[in-house]
């Protein structure tokens, strides 16, 4: 599979699943059109593609992850509907279009995004293979609601608004767990879900945590990096945002050449310990290969 099929067929049982579940809602469809709005505009649907690339490069198979691979997406979703509400980063664009509360309001928009945290979980349990056996299944479990919460995306965005009050005056370890958190923790959860259910054994498990953690590291800065080199129209958001709002960033803190220099590294860490782990994956390298082009 390349990343287009992945990305097709995620958007294709996203539309499902959210169907289904409208059409037995009798007063709340609004809900639910709030909450597919943003898991179905076109986002990258990176972290699904990687939970599935990961299920196959470690077993052969990327079936069994679907489901979970799609309630990442739900949850990810989530974090950028709160993430752009007028109490957090204040923007009005999301994928191109008009953010979740600049259409559904801010109430539909908070609901939403606690529907889909929900919605997510129960989808791994309803929706995984009866054939994934329970220990996988709760392992899943266990790490998406880790994640959610606040040994997770909570925490990250908790330090990130504690950081803007400081107008992005932290030191290098509070930067490093705003981005563990807010970021690297949902990659993780992709990731290792993929590795659970390809049943990976323990040493692939563990470089599986490497590689989230140093992919989700890269990936906030090269955002963060995008944030200042990039167009509203080329990022389907609001441009030149993190400075503006007073954010701590890996640009704002030590300059774009630093940043740069810092994502490399940790790109080129992240081709190391596919390697360890003896990945050999199309998927993986064109992304890789694509961010480092783009902040060349
Ligand atoms: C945006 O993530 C949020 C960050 C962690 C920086 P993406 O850049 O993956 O957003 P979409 O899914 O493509 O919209
Ligand atoms: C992303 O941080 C973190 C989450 C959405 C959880 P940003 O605030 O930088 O993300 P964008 O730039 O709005 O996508
Ligand atoms: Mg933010
Ligand atoms: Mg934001
Ligand atoms: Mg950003």
């Amino acid at each position: 599979m390349n990343i287009n099929q992945y990305k097709d067929i995620v958007q294709k049982t996203l539309e499902d699943y959210f169907k289904e579940c409208k059409e037995k809602s009798e007063y709340e469809k609004t809900i639910w059109d709030a909450m597919s709005y943003t898991v179905l505009l076109p986002g990258k649907k990176l972290r699904a593609v990687f939970c599935l690339e990961t299920a196959r490069a470690l077993c052969g198979k990327w079936e069994q992850a679907l489901a979970a691979a799609c309630a990442i997406e739900m949850l990810h979703a989530q974090s950028l509907i709160h993430d752009d509400l007028p109490c957090m980063d204040n923007d009005d664009l999301r994928r191109g279009k008009p953010s979740n509360h600049k259409v559904f309001g801010e109430a539909i928009a908070v609901l939403a995004g606690d529907a889909l945290i929900s919605f997510g979980a129960q989808t791994i349990l309803d929706k995984t293979p009866a054939y994934v056996g329970n220990e996988a299944l709760l392992k899943v479990l266990r790490l998406y609601l880790k994640s959610a919460g606040a040994f997770g995306i909570v925490a990250g965005q908790c330090a990130d608004m504690e950081a803007e009050k400081k107008s992005g005056q932290i030191d290098s370890m509070h930067l490093k767990y705003i981005h563990a958190y807010k970021t690297a923790a949902l990659f993780e959860c992709a990731i290792l879900s993929g590795a659970f259910l390809a049943g990976a054994n323990e040493y692939e498990i563990n470089l599986m945590k490497e590689l989230s953690m140093n992919f989700g590291l890269a990936f906030q800065i090269y955002d963060d990096i995008l944030d200042v080199i990039s167009t509203t129209d080329e990022l389907g958001k609001t441009a030149g945002k993190d400075e503006k709002e007073g954010k701590a960033t890996y640009v704002t803190l030590f300059g774009l050449q630093k940043a740069k220099e810092k994502f490399n590294e940790l790109i080129s860490n992240c081709y190391d310990i596919l390697k360890k782990a003896e990945i050999e994956s199309g998927v993986y390298d064109c992304i890789l290969n694509k961010m480092r082009e783009r902040v060349k």
